[in-house]
């Protein structure tokens, strides 16, 4: 069906029709891996054979805040393991690395195949835009999806992301799948069957996979937006980074040394990680991997040749309290609402805009005091601040954060 599909033999109404079948009816593990494998089928695969050694790649379900990977894969370079990793750009209120790292002047993410494996097999790094012809079935699947209220499958989900990663070639597959307000699965249940369901189709198709369930019932760190984030990745590798966003570095990273076969076990490969960020060799990676993509790496030192909007901000609160929650996914479209994202594929972004949270769930808040910095290029962004008010509940009671890495499946 799916090969039919994608030669134009099988309609859209059918396929329509098979969609709200599985979203109804869900599939068994079997299923499941035979459609992920029809869609990679689809099209083109990467030969990653050039590179040495096993390659492990990282795949985040999307949230906001989300730069794990500007750390991750330094991290992982760092202590030898080869990264080859596409990326893609973001949409709605979930940031794109790619765009992220684009705020990086002269950064080049357009990579011709063999200079993108000179890359990994030199500095253990690189991240391309996707490229080429993969898993288009998946591309017209998941626009039929969209309109026909079939993406919010588990099957469909699972097999989508999955057909990607295995047709991107790499050997192992560390997943971090998002929960909370800024991610697609907003409970933990559901996020433990997204897990599940991916972790079962890449041990069906011969990758080893294995899930890590994190939180998103906030943003990720303290930094919204494209040059944003990066400044904050660039402290998390001088050491100097926010704990959560921290943790959930080194537990990704731990888990695709582990899945490289370099360590005996998670505990070591945690050691390990934590040397190669203490000793500052993962920061000294992603220097080597920003002038290997042509990218000027003086930013690194020098935060404020990053580009930088116009007008820095404060938003102060109305009351004073603890903060009990901040919706994820408002602050992601606060953020977008400033031009650090789109809203259809064709707008363009602004990468020096964005917002500096201040404050995080559990933090202690006066009235008046500022618990958030926009930073626009539009001197009353009005609109955005508004949604960002909303998005920051200050309570009476204290709340406790919820735990950055929830579970584990493997
Ligand atoms: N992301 C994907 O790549 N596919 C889906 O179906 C949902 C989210």
């Amino acid at each position: 069906m799916i090969e039919q599909y994608s030669e134009g033999a099988v309609p859209d109404y059918q396929m329509a029709a098979m969609a709200m079948a599985i979203y109804f009816r869900d599939m068994d593990g079997s299923e499941i891996a035979e459609l992920t494998a029809a869609i990679v089928d689809s099209g083109e695969t990467i030969d990653l054979s050039a590179i040495t050694g096993t390659k492990v790649d990282k795949h985040s379900t999307g949230g906001v805040g989300d730069k794990t990977t500007l750390i991750v894969g330094p991290l992982v370079a760092a202590a030898g393991i080869p990264v080859a990793k596409m990326s893609g750009r973001g949409l709605g209120h979930t940031g794109g690395t790619i765009d992220k790292l684009e705020a990086i002047r002269g950064f080049e993410t357009e990579l011709a195949k063999d200079r993108f494996i000179r890359n990994v097999n030199e500095v253990k790094l690189a991240v391309a835009a996707q490229s080429g012809n993969l898993t288009p079935a998946d591309k017209k699947l998941y626009g039929l999806r969209d309109v026909t209220a079939t993406v919010d499958s588990i099957p469909l989900i699972a097999s989508s992301v999955m057909s990607k990663k295995i047709a991107s070639g790499a050997d192992a597959i560390v997943l971090d799948v998002k929960t909370g307000s800024g991610a697609f699965m907003k409970t933990l249940e559901g996020a433990r069957r997204l897990a599940e369901n991916m972790v079962a189709i890449g041990q069906r198709l011969g990758r080893e996979t294995v899930a890590v369930i994190s939180d998103m019932s906030e943003p990720l760190g303290y930094e919204v937006g494209n040059a944003n984030e990066v400044r904050e990745a660039v402290d998390v590798l001088r050491g100097r980074g926010e704990e959560r966003l921290t943790e959930v570095c080194l537990t990704l990273a731990s888990h695709m040394a582990v899945c490289a076969r370099q360590f005996n076990g998670f505990e070591e490969a945690r050691a390990h990680m934590q040397h190669m960020l203490d000793s500052g060799q993962a920061l000294e990676s992603f220097r080597k991997f920003v002038k290997a993509q042509n990218g000027e790496a003086s930013f690194i030192d020098d935060p404020a040749q990053l580009p930088q909007a116009a007008y820095p901000i404060d938003v102060c609160a109305n009351t004073g309290g603890y903060v009990e929650g901040i919706d994820a996914e408002a602050v992601g479209v606060a953020a977008m609402m400033l031009g650090a994202g789109r809203r259809t594929k064709e707008d363009v972004i602004d990468r020096s805009v964005g917002i500096t949270l201040k404050k995080k769930i559990g933090d202690r808040v006066d009235k008046g005091e500022c618990i958030a910095v926009l930073h626009a290029n539009d001197a009353n962004p009005e609109e955005s601040r508004e949604k960002l008010m909303k998005a920051i509940h200050i309570g009476s009671g204290r709340v406790a954060p919820p735990p950055i890495v929830h579970e584990i499946v493997r």
